[in-house]
């Protein structure tokens, strides 16, 4: 700002802030994919496992699917700050420090990711960083950190907008490209204000490892998996390339059953959500780990126009979800809330739609799609006979759409 507009938005006391410095604009042009400790091992870490879990996503090939951030959360602080006021890793727990982690992570083409808050202590009553926004950010770029979540515990009438801004500044100002992951549960509405400010946004309080049955909820603040999809299906006009709507860590391998783990990773990846893992990678079944491997579902979330897809239908728990990606093609996913599994016949002639905020349509009417099931792989189809499917109970039917050449 200039500094003539400067003084007179001063004197008029119109609201500025000269000092906020524009977020890196370049990290996350399609959502991020990797790992975070919390879900499956909340407070109970390590480096040694860090460590372990970074190999396992190598040695599985998750790695090379995309899942490049190791995300330690809560629980990596020493007791206290340095005597000068910089964060410390616990001694005992990282013992080599989280400079030797960084390093660790990119000797093997992978990110590392740190927590921390913006109040006076994280959710877990670790320090926090209010007060110490640019030591702090100054502290995670000289130990190479790639990734910060920054949580909303402890703020007492702080300003979330504010807040959120003040650590951006200050990891622009640490001069060192950190993807600034916000994560105030959506309380303040950050799609209203965050575009500019970080690169995703929690939308809703904490998920847990149940997918639909709230009697199972172990702490009343956290949800269950298609609470958080109803909220985060609205929100879809926020998110964009670099700016993502983030309904949360997945709980695939926690114990969902491998229906469940196919609708939550295939719902996750048609809201273009962000696709951090949940579970203990270096523990998996097979057939989790061919759910996260699933590279035709992976790139309709990492579509690079980077549309977030809408539900379109609801009826008897049969849902009908879209998304708009490159090339003109669509991705389309049928999903069965109910117990049971439903037959579903769909014609294509019934979904001719003109989405305004992508500016795509259908066009069934003149196009013909050939049609490739993204779980069931040898099965091929195209648009000119409706769809007559069976699809199980809570899990979804998932398809590409590409129009054939006129
Ligand atoms: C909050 C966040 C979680 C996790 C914990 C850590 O609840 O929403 O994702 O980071 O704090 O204490």
């Amino acid at each position: 700002m200039n500094r003539k507009i400067l003084a007179m938005c001063l004197i008029s006391g119109l609201a500025v802030n000269p000092g906020f410095a524009q977020k890196y604009e370049e990290l996350a042009k399609t959502p991020p994919m990797g790992w975070s400790s919390w879900n499956k091992f909340h407070e109970d870490i390590d480096e040694t496992k860090i460590k372990t879990i970074a190999d396992a996503l190598v040695s599985s090939g998750l790695r090379d699917a995309g899942y490049i951030y190791v995300n330690i959360d809560d629980c990596w602080h020493a007791p206290t700050r340095d005597k000068d006021g910089f964060p410390q890793s616990d001694p005992k727990r990282f013992p080599s420090g989280i400079k030797a982690l960084a390093d660790y992570m990119h000797e093997r083409g992978l990110k590392l990711g740190i927590y921390s808050d913006a109040g006076y202590k994280t959710c877990a009553g670790e320090f926090g960083s209010a007060g110490h926004e640019f030591q702090d950010a100054l502290q995670y770029a000289r130990w190479e950190v790639d990734y910060l979540k920054y949580d909303w515990c402890n703020t007492p009438n702080f300003n979330s907008e504010n807040a959120y801004k003040m650590m951006s500044s200050a990891l622009r100002e640490a001069g060192r490209p950190i993807l600034f992951s916000i994560c105030e549960w959506g309380t303040t509405q950050p799609w209203k204000w965050a575009k500019d400010v970080g690169h995703m946004w929690r939308t809703t309080q904490d998920i847990e490892p149940v997918f639909s049955d709230t009697t199972q909820i172990s702490n009343i603040w956290n949800l269950a998996v298609t609470e958080i999809l109803d909220k985060n299906a609205v929100l879809r006009e926020y998110a964009g390339p670099g700016h993502w709507n983030d309904p949360d860590m997945l709980e695939i391998g926690n114990g969902l059953t491998e229906n469940q783990e196919r609708a939550h990773f295939s719902l996750w990846a048609m809201m273009a959500a962000p696709l951090i893992l949940g579970n203990d990678v270096r523990d998996m079944n097979p057939h989790t780990l061919s759910v996260l491997m699933n590279k035709d579902v992976i790139a309709v979330d990492q579509d690079p126009l980077g549309i977030q897809g809408f539900r379109i239908l609801q009826d008897d728990g049969i849902e009908i979800w879209w998304k708009p990606l490159t090339d003109n093609n669509w991705a389309l996913c049928i999903f069965n809330r109910n117990h049971d599994p439903k037959d579903v016949s769909l014609d294509w002639q019934d979904f001719n739609i003109y989405d305004k905020f992508s500016d795509r349509s259908t066009d069934f009417m003149n196009l013909t799609y050939d049609t490739f099931d993204l779980w069931n792989k040898n099965k091929k189809g195209n648009t000119r006979k409706p769809l007559k499917i069976k699809v199980g109970g809570e899990d979804v039917a998932m398809y590409l759409l590409k129009p054939r050449k006129q």
